[in-house]
């Protein structure tokens, strides 16, 4: 496995890379929802760099970047079953030189609602690295998890609005079988709190239900059967709500034929533990 640890070595990788690649971006702690990401990249591109980064600039302070779950023996392992052979791992000093003036990138719109309302850094930060990782790289395809489905959609507009010449390509959401979505803070819950996680799920296909099968229109009936859901399981909700599926706006009403459907989303705290997961809604390409 070719590992590149600077940007120069990162460059020289990506030079000597035939054909289209597509790079997918992660902060590590890999679980099957990143591995699925490299059959996806496999069908567009017929190279893949994969790079691990645990991004500082999306944190706050009070949040868990120095705790953040780091195995990279693992991930490596992992990686190489896939078919992975060409590794981007800088450190932090390499990304983000003390020396350099920092730029910031605003997202308006988009970053004062949802994560972005709870977590007014992270957007920024996530653009910020993004930017860079793209400019060093410079992939054909970026693949990203429709988990962090806001994300998606910020990354999908600071790539058009930029004029980056990078296809952005959503990967389905994968599930536990009990239908917690994958995600490397999993690890943070206690027994008793990942039996109680599952809630989020329930409250999403309830959401499903209430739109497709009873056909529902009002976001604030289908938003306060997912709030009682999760309640009940003991989550203390940042938002469980129902949106457009590209503004991210609320609805006034939920209109059966609104192209592409909806979106419902979900953050919640279970303890510690801060988790987030979505779902379309009422549109061909169901999440389900
Ligand atoms: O989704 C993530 O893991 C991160 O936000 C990303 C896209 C790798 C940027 O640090």
């Amino acid at each position: 496995m070719q590992i590149a640890k600077t940007i120069t070595e990162a460059r020289a990788m990506r030079s000597t890379t035939p054909g289209k690649v597509a790079l997918i971006p992660t902060m590590g702690a890999l679980h099957d929802g990143h591995l699925s990401l490299v059959a996806e990249a496999f069908n567009y591109a017929d190279e893949v760099i994969f790079y691990i980064f645990v991004n500082p600039t999306q944190f706050a302070p009070h949040e868990d970047f120095d705790s953040y779950p780091r195995n990279i023996d693992d991930d490596l392992a992992k990686l190489a079953s896939v078919g992975i052979s060409k590794v981007f791992m800088p450190t932090v000093d390499e990304i983000y030189p003390p020396e350099n003036v920092p730029f910031e990138i605003d997202v308006p719109n988009l970053n004062d609602i949802l994560e972005g309302k709870h977590r007014p850094h992270f957007f920024g930060g996530v653009c910020r690295v993004l930017t860079k990782m793209f400019n060093i790289i410079q992939p054909h395809y970026a693949i990203f998890g429709q988990k962090d489905y806001q994300q998606l959609q910020i990354i999908t507009a600071l790539v058009r609005d930029t004029n980056m010449p990078i296809n952005i390509i959503g990967a389905p959401i994968i599930r536990e079988s009990d239908g917690l979505a994958m995600s490397s803070r999993n690890v943070y819950l206690s027994e008793e709190e990942r039996t109680h996680a599952t809630a989020l799920y329930k409250a999403l296909q309830q959401a499903k239900n209430l739109i497709e099968t009873a056909g529902e229109t009002d976001p604030a009936a289908v938003e306060s059967a997912m709030h009682d859901i999760l309640s009940a399981h003991n989550f203390k909700i940042d938002y469980a709500t129902v949106r457009h599926p590209h503004t991210l706006q609320p609805l006034d009403c939920i209109e059966p034929n609104l192209t592409g459907g909806v979106v419902a989303l979900i953050a919640a705290h279970l303890g510690n533990t801060r988790l987030i997961d979505n779902m379309i809604i009422a549109s061909p390409k169901n999440d389900a």
